[in-house]
């Protein structure tokens, strides 16, 4: 096992609900790079699993005349059945229901009162349910309706007034500074670091870390009348996984993580109540956490009850998997907002993927197939086409590593995508239809030269599209170990055999109305 570790955590999901193209979206961009950096020689550790405590989860247990845990054992497993239906390959499902967390968290809540960060006091101020946050009077406003709601999220806010512990934020607000300053990676894209860094700046105020009205979550030690805050519970899974409070275990050489991908709402969690804990408990902050956008549905808001939420294995089941993972990454810069268009969806399959990237690997293995023998042609004299061509696809991996390590997915894809168009062009330039009559050896060196591009491209987007890689890898004869970066560098053996090509991306044509 290799020596360089990589370790990519997913938010945990509340389980109030079934999944949607949000949590689809996260999982899959960390899905892409666990399978990289694996194809990239790394010990990759990718993490993902359920957020399940909480007043949010509590009322809708009751809301479905369950208790807590059925409801959320019955939830949970629709986040996992979605780990399947999307092709993620994580390492590990966490809940934060296992006894393990507990023990995790309330390890971490000692370690927090032993350092004199947390103090017993009283909570006077606003709540809001639905995004399990404190909010002081000035962050809502009171709409027409004459319910008070925060203006940053558009959610209700209730009037809470209870005994709690408090974690001394507002003592943290210098080393935190410190830290992004010292780290200018620790936030992207940088407009979210922007935005940590001017509310940072503005001054932190102590934060209220456990609740006494409800008791659906993880006791406090030595007073189990409070239960903790359920984002002080919920952001410690990604520890509770490396096996703390034990520290000596096997898997705390993954920590601290290389990456929390989050969505941009829940960026304050991340980027100053996460790291201020981990200081204040003596344990590294996480290397980097990135924000990527919101999807919204054709032009409006996704939302429940505008009906309009995209439910991912209905978007599998009518365009396939691999076509939905590529629109996804490829569609919207990462990072910014984007709005779901089928119609786009539908353009990118038929352009992108039937006609540029299906038909260059159906045009060239069909005249391999047809007039080379069913084996890889000999390779001979290379012009300055030939090489060009074979120099931007080798090019490209350094490429796609670094886009890719600034979460760059739709700029990888571009350059990849730019190479597909270069070898397409050069398909029409070289004729090897019309080489087969005049000159057939030059011919088996076109296709060798295509057909050695499709393999590096291919080898590049297996993270992105598995199992349609897969069969394109097949149909080259790469075996199985010639298929990490580490192969990168070699070429494709001629007189090697090849099996039937068969077309991997079909175009899409839209089922005629019932
Ligand atoms: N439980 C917390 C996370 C705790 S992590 C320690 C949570 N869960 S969530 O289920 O509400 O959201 C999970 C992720 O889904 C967030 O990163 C959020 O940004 C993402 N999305 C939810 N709706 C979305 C869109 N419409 N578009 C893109 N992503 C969105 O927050």
């Amino acid at each position: 096992m290799s020596s360089r570790t990589y370790y990519v955590t997913t938010p945990i999901y509340y389980v109030n609900d079934v999944p949607h193209i949000g949590h689809a979206y996260t999982s899959l961009a960390c899905d892409v790079l666990a399978r990289f950096k694996r194809l990239d020689g790394y010990d990759v550790h990718f993490l993902t699993g359920t957020d399940e405590h909480g007043q949010k989860v509590e009322k809708a247990a009751a809301a479905a005349g369950l208790s807590p845990q059925q409801f959320t054992d019955k939830v949970s497993q629709s986040f996992r059945d979605l780990v399947g239906k999307m092709n993620y390959s994580p390492d590990n499902f966490i809940r934060t229901t296992e006894p393990r967390h507990y023990a995790s968290c309330q390890a971490l809540w000692e370690k927090l009162v032993a350092a004199g960060d947390i103090y017993l006091g009283s909570y006077a101020g606003w709540y809001s349910v639905r995004d399990e946050t404190y909010f002081v009077e000035g962050e809502t406003e009171v709409g027409s309706d004459g319910k008070r709601r925060a203006t940053s999220t558009g959610a209700e806010v209730e009037w809470v007034e209870e005994p709690s512990y408090f974690f001394k934020l507002s003592a943290w607000a210098d080393r935190l500074l410190e830290l992004y300053e010292k780290n200018p990676r620790f936030i992207g894209p940088d407009s979210r670091r922007n935005e940590i860094l001017s509310f940072v700046r503005g001054g932190l105020q102590d934060l209220s870390v456990s609740r006494t009205s409800f008791s659906w979550g993880v006791p406090v030690p030595g007073d189990p009348k409070h239960i903790m805050y359920v984002w002080l519970d919920a952001l410690t899974n990604y520890i509770t996984e490396c096996g703390y409070p034990d520290t000596d275990g096997p898997l705390w050489k993954y920590w601290p993580a290389d990456l929390h991908m989050v969505g941009k709402d829940i960026i304050r969690f991340h980027c100053v109540f996460w790291p201020a804990f981990l200081m204040a408990a003596g344990l590294a902050p996480p290397q980097r956490v990135f924000a990527h956008g919101w999807w919204t549905n054709e032009g409006q808001k996704i939302s429940k009850s505008l009906g309009n939420v995209i439910d991912p294995v209905d978007l599998v089941d009518a365009y396939g998997l691999d076509a939905v993972r590529y629109f996804l990454l490829r569609e919207v810069p990462f990072g910014n907002d984007g709005d779901f268009q089928k119609r786009a969806l539908i353009g990118r399959l038929n352009g992108d993927l039937a006609n540029a990237y299906g038909n260059l690997c159906q045009r060239v293995l069909s005249i391999v197939a047809k007039s080379c023998g069913e084996k890889v042609p000999p390779k001979g004299t290379l012009t300055e086409a030939d090489n060009a061509l074979l120099d931007r696809a080798k090019g490209l991996l350094a490429i796609v590593r670094a886009e890719l390590d600034e979460q760059s997915f739709h700029r990888a894809l571009t350059q990849i995508w730019e190479v597909i168009g270069d070898a397409n062009r050069y398909v029409d330039a070289q004729a090897p239809w019309a080489l087969a009559k005049t000159d057939p050896v030059r011919r088996d060196t076109v296709m060798w030269v295509l057909a050695e591009t499709i393999r590096r491209v291919t080898l590049l987007v297996q993270p992105f599209m598995p199992d349609s890689t897969a069969k394109i890898l097949d149909q080259l004869g790469v075996p199985a170990e010639g298929r990490a970066f580490n192969s990168f560098d070699t070429e494709l053996q001629p007189g090697t055999s090849l099996p039937k090509p068969q077309g991997v991306f079909p175009r899409y044509v839209e089922p005629k109305a019932a």
